[in-house]
């Protein structure tokens, strides 16, 4: 008789490049944490002219799933036939979930925004008052999403580029909404209760966001969703003006959570030892500068 070898449960991400990706390493540590038999994440790298005959292989790959990253998440979404709820109202995917009828595609970015704000700042209320969302990016719509249904009293974008915040405003159908200027800055801020950064500024090898706090409210809560460096220039300047601050690493742990319960069927945590695993491997000890 012969025996077949257990076939292994593999789940990719997508991306071009790929190289940086921290998701293997997540996923591989709840794996292995989890005593998860016979799995196995890694990096696909996927170049642009590639992706739709790649999804349609994904199966014949060996794969159960996939993450998709930049900048392939709206042409996946665009590919795939079936799509969870904020994957269509974001038209963005990230996770690709294999059902009985199919590939699905989901989108787990404005869980992870949202589900780290609660984790890292449970004082922080979205009905105490307005929210500051600085971009209007692929990023930002995922986290004008998240605060909308936090139910945050109001959502004010300030973006370099007015057209493309009306156009999040529009596509998301945003209700409780005001867009500024960049030179609208001081009026955007003024007694809000969270800012949150989405735009690229204050990332490693960009110039920083240098931006006055002093209008927002003593009790704001400011967060970025950029984590590498760990520490922005704007969460430096917030934590010096004593207001509460939530770095972006986080997210990339908490939006990978639903992705690996489809995919595996247990729910993983994001504990205290991953987020020291993740770190480790940016070379950061926290605690220490
Ligand atoms: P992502 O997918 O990470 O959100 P993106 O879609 O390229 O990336 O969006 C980048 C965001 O950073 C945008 O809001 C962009 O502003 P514009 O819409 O005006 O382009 C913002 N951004 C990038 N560089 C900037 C700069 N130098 N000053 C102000 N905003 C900037």
């Amino acid at each position: 008789m012969i025996r077949r070898a257990p076939a292994i449960a593999k789940v990719c991400v997508m991306g071009w490049p790929i190289t940086h990706s921290r998701s293997p390493l997540i996923h591989n540590f709840w794996i292995r944490q989890l005593g998860i038999k016979d799995a196995l994440y890694e990096r696909l790298p996927v170049p642009p002219n590639e992706m739709q005959d790649t999804l349609k292989r994904l199966g014949d790959l060996g794969y159960i799933g996939a993450n998709v990253t930049v900048p392939h998440k709206e042409t996946v979404f665009a590919a795939l036939m079936r799509h969870d709820a904020m994957a269509r109202r974001l038209r963005a995917v990230n996770t690709i979930v294999m059902t009985d009828d199919g590939l699905e595609g989901r989108n787990t970015d404005a869980y992870g925004f949202i589900t780290n704000l609660r984790d890292r700042a449970p004082n922080w209320r979205a009905d105490r008052g307005p929210a500051v969302m600085l971009g209007a990016g692929g990023a930002a719509r995922a986290v004008a999403a998240a605060l909308d249904d936090a139910g945050v009293t109001q959502i004010r974008i300030v973006n370099r580029t007015r057209a493309r915040a009306a156009a999040l405003v529009a596509d998301l159908g945003l209700k409780r909404v005001q867009i500024f200027t960049w030179e609208q800055m001081h009026e955007a801020l003024a007694s809000a209760e969270l800012l949150v950064n989405t735009t690229t500024l204050g990332m490693a090898g960009e110039r920083d966001l240098e931006i006055d706090l002093k209008p927002l409210s003593p009790s704001a809560l400011v967060t970025d969703i950029v984590y590498t460096p760990l520490e922005t220039g704007l969460l430096k300047a917030a934590r010096a003006r004593g207001l509460d601050v939530v770095d972006g690493l986080g997210m990339l742990l908490h939006q990978a959570v639903p992705g690996f319960e489809a995919w595996f069927g247990r729910r993983p945590q994001v504990s205290a030892e991953l987020r020291a695993r993740v770190l480790a491997d940016m070379g950061i000890v926290e605690g220490k500068p």
